[in-house]
């Protein structure tokens, strides 16, 4: 009896020192997981401070303007727009804190043609008010795709921050991305980059929207992200969780713009950029097609349906989307007016003829497809006026970064916004962007596509008066 009560207390004691032993092991394998968890966040992606905004604090209450160039020797009437000059300068002069700006281009301050040309002074105020947000405690943050920009050096001595993202090695593309974020509570996307062009010669079309802090956070994290891949030449395996998308195709926002009931989220490319819950762009466009049921304008420099990569391919995911919507709804519209140019590629007139020709006879549907003219310059050279990139349908419209074109779709960096809205409200963005692309369609300054003229981008054009 004794001797099977010691043995108890033995077995007891080695039962409370294995213990031990477990919780000794169990502590070393805790502090090397939180040690491997350490070493891998460094070379993961972190999102941004948010300031304390969430997705419960933020403002949905927004104002949109829509914002375009015109250039002087158009004769187009702004509709229901403002200029994107007085536009840009609305958002600065309400900066207070912060002021960040992701754009393909930097040549505010023109050198080339002599920069006492009048229309290069737009550009040129511009650069001096970024220059001088410092003076005023506002901090300027930009992210480029470009290495050797003198004006991005001149920024930098005047206190901005430029954080550098390698898309040759990310992606093999560009960095089209076009934005702009300010005080983290106003927005801007649109064609016009940081060029004076964008202000004057270029004929360019925007939204702005203020006091959103809602759909602002979730394009702050798409800043976040580039800002953040400085220098590397590798995406992370897994991104922070405070990139994750906010709002998508299946949670959209529900915001109120200028009075109007809407519904928006954002979109990026490339794919590679997209972590969780992002929509891709070529995503977004599918939905808003897809949802279209009377019509589908879309205003893009450039279509053509192609990658070039390694080899020539054709590149089938927006022109296959096309031509299922003209099969399948009956009575739908679409209408193509691209920029015309010496640099477009003579094969977008066959791929637009071959949409056309899906509603020859048989289908109730239409296809149109137009070119905007281009401008002929001192040198005899034809150059693009319009860079708008938009499309807008029955319910939606989608304002984008990249031009409808395989190879940019698929490797460049660009972002995109949604927005919803129902016809039935007074004054939404949905029906002022209807009546802006209405009136560049139905301008002089369209030509209809002609199978039997080529080059139909040459007859006519805008002179150039710039010199
Ligand atoms: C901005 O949004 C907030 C919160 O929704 C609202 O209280 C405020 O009036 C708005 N300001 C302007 C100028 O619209
Ligand atoms: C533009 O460039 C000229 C000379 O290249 C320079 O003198 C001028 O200060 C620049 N303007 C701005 C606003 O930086
Ligand atoms: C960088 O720009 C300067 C002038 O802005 C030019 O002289 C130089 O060749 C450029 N360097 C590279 C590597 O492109
Ligand atoms: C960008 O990446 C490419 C390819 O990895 C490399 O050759 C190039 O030097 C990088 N550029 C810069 C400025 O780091
Ligand atoms: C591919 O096409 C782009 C324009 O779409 C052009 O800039 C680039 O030079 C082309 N690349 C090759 C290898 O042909
Ligand atoms: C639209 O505006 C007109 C007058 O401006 C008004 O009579 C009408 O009720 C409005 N419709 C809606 C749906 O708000």
């Amino acid at each position: 009896m004794l001797r099977i009560l010691q043995t108890g207390q033995e077995e007891i004691s080695g039962l409370a020192e294995s213990q031990h032993k477990c919780i000794v092991i169990f502590a070393l394998v805790c502090c090397c997981a939180l040690l491997i968890a350490l070493i891998f966040s460094a070379v993961d992606v972190w999102g941004d401070d948010e300031d304390g905004i969430t997705v419960e604090t933020c403002s949905r209450t927004c104002r949109v303007v829509l914002v375009e160039n015109i250039p002087e020797d158009l004769s187009i009437p702004y509709k229901d727009t403002v200029s994107l000059t007085a536009g840009l300068h609305e958002l600065l002069e309400k900066a207070r804190r912060s002021v960040e700006i992701v754009s393909p281009r930097w040549a505010l301050n023109s050198t080339k043609s002599g920069s006492n040309l009048p229309q290069a002074k737009q550009g040129q105020i511009l650069l001096h008010q970024l220059k001088s947000l410092r003076s005023r405690s506002v901090s300027l943050r930009v992210v480029s795709g470009l290495t050797n920009s003198s004006e991005l050096d001149e920024l930098t001595r005047s206190g901005a921050d430029v954080h550098y993202v390698n898309m040759t090695a990310l992606s093999r593309g560009q960095l089209n991305s076009c934005f702009w974020l300010v005080d983290r509570k106003h927005m801007y996307i649109g064609s016009a980059g940081m060029d004076w062009r964008s202000l004057s010669t270029m004929k360019e079309f925007g939204i702005i929207i203020h006091n959103c802090s809602c759909l602002v956070l979730d394009l702050h994290r798409i800043f976040s992200l580039y800002w953040q891949l400085q220098y590397k030449d590798f995406l992370p395996s897994i991104w922070s969780k405070r990139l994750t998308a906010l709002y998508n195709k299946d949670k959209m926002l529900q915001l109120s713009l200028s009075g109007a009931e809407a519904e928006a989220y954002i979109s990026s490319s490339p794919d590679i950029f997209c972590p969780k819950d992002r929509m891709k762009d070529i995503e977004a466009i599918k939905r808003v097609i897809q949802e279209a049921k009377t019509f589908i304008y879309i205003s893009t420099p450039n279509y053509l349906p192609m990658l070039n990569r390694t080899k020539t391919k054709y590149w089938s995911l927006i022109d296959n989307m096309l031509r299922e919507a003209l099969v399948l709804k009956a009575r739908l519209e679409v209408r193509v007016l691209i920029s015309c140019g010496d640099e477009t590629e003579p094969l977008t007139r066959n791929f637009l003829w071959s949409l056309k020709a899906l509603c020859v006879e048989s289908l109730r549907c239409s296809l149109e497809a137009k070119f905007f003219v281009p401008r002929e310059q001192s040198d005899g050279r034809l150059s693009r006026i319009s860079r708008s990139r938009f499309m807008v349908t029955d319910s939606s419209v989608y304002l984008g970064n990249l031009d409808w074109v395989g190879q940019e779709m698929a490797f460049s960096a660009g972002v995109g916004v949604v927005i919803r809205q129902r016809l039935a409200q007074n004054n939404t963005v949905v029906e002022r962007m209807k009546a802006v692309f209405e009136r560049d369609w139905h301008s002089h300054y369209t030509k209809t596509l002609d199978p039997n003229k080529i080059p139909v981008c040459s007859t006519h054009t805008v002179k150039d008066t710039s010199v």
